[in-house]
């Protein structure tokens, strides 16, 4: 299979592989999303955005504009990474103009009435969703499927919703480590459970989102972020011994270095904030790196935004490297600032 999938004619796995790529492959995390008049439209038909994760052929939809109009290297699947805590029998919500809401928890007894095993029924819907899509990608886009890293969710399990420095899940995890781990055992399991489907279902690699990576103390960034990620990936290893898996802890800082020895994942996410020769030296040594435009310069545009894609670039483009931003875009983004990058970028 690892030679089969060296050969193949995707740039993006190709990099995935540990091959440099002259004109480095691109995507954008989020690319599906409300700055595409389009996704606004298929959005408005599904009336709700879980109603949208969960419709096949809406998701498959939405999944597939980015590509088509903007050619990207890579497909990802459109879902949420909230889509577990919702298969573990949580309430989950997404409010329009707050964002999700759950319902919280509070007290370490709480844990014990989550579920231990992921209800794979209310998740068919997303493994529909990649067997629709993947007949219809071009076959130069390798198509990546997703979850969110433990800390990440359980941060929006504990407080319910998001928060600027997600204190509630730090206060847990101080004040009841026992409980705490117990949640982080049931999302590995999860998450490395959801991932392999996705895998089996079609996906060609996969990314472990892990947002809330940078709120954490280095001791307990290696505790809470690194150890579970490292045992997803080994898990699915153990499963699919070839599998491609992306890890993106944003916020990390000097404890990236860390991150990208100690988890064996094939590439590492750069967040904007990064220091480019540090990620360089540090980081692009070891493994592949993908990154890190900043998403605030993409809604800039004109000669900042030339600027930057040239630093990232100059930066990275020696190694093998995957061009994206160092996070989501945002619903402000012009659709024309994309092109610029897209032109910049390839040449
Ligand atoms: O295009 C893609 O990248 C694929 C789809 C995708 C979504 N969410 C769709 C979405 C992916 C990969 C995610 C990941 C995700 N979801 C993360 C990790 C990456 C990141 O961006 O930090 C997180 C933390 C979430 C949780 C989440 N989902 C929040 C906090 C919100 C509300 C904030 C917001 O941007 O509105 C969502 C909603 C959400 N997920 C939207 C989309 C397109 C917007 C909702 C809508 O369209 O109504």
């Amino acid at each position: 299979m690892s030679v089969v999938s060296s050969i193949v004619n995707k740039p993006l796995l190709n990099v995935l592989n540990g091959h440099r790529e002259k004109i480095p492959p691109v995507w954008m995390m989020r690319q599906a999303g409300r700055y595409l008049p389009e996704y606004r439209a298929t959005r408005e038909k599904a009336g709700s955005f879980l109603n949208l994760c969960f419709n096949p052929q809406l998701a498959a939809e939405v999944t597939l504009q980015p590509i088509r109009r903007f050619n990207f290297d890579g497909a990802i699947l459109f879902s949420d990474i909230l889509v577990i805590p919702y298969a573990l029998g949580r309430t989950v919500d997404f409010v329009v103009g707050e964002g999700p809401k759950l319902e919280p928890i509070t007290e370490p007894r709480s844990i014990q009435e989550i579920r231990r095993e992921i209800d794979h029924g209310k998740l068919d819907p997303v493994y529909e969703t990649i067997r629709l899509v993947k007949p219809q990608l071009p076959e130069h886009v390798t198509f990546l499927g997703f979850c969110g890293a433990p800390w990440t969710v359980a941060t929006y399990m504990i407080a319910g919703h998001g928060t600027p420095d997600q204190a509630p899940a730090r206060l847990f995890a101080y004040r009841h480590p026992d409980a705490f781990d117990q949640l982080i055992d049931i999302l590995v399991k999860a998450s490395a459970e959801y991932l392999i489907r996705q895998l089996k279902a079609g996906v060609d690699a996969v990314q472990i989102f892990d947002t809330w990576a940078g709120v954490l103390p280095p001791e307990e960034f290696a505790r809470w972020s690194i150890a579970p990620t490292r045992r997803i990936v080994l898990a699915i290893r153990e499963a699919i011994p070839d599998a491609k898996i992306i890890g993106f802890p944003r916020g990390a800082g000097a404890s990236l270095a860390h991150y990208a020895s100690e988890v064996p994942v094939n590439a590492v996410g750069l967040d904007w904030m990064i220091d480019k020769t540090f990620a360089r030296d540090r980081v692009q040594k070891l493994k592949p790196v993908q990154g890190n435009l900043d998403p605030l310069v993409l809604i800039a545009g004109g000669r900042a935004l030339d600027e930057s894609v040239d630093a990232v670039m100059r930066a990275f483009s020696d190694g093998p490297f995957i061009f994206n931003l160092g996070h989501g875009i945002t619903p402000e983004t012009p659709i024309a600032n994309v092109e610029q990058m897209l032109r910049r970028v390839r040449g």
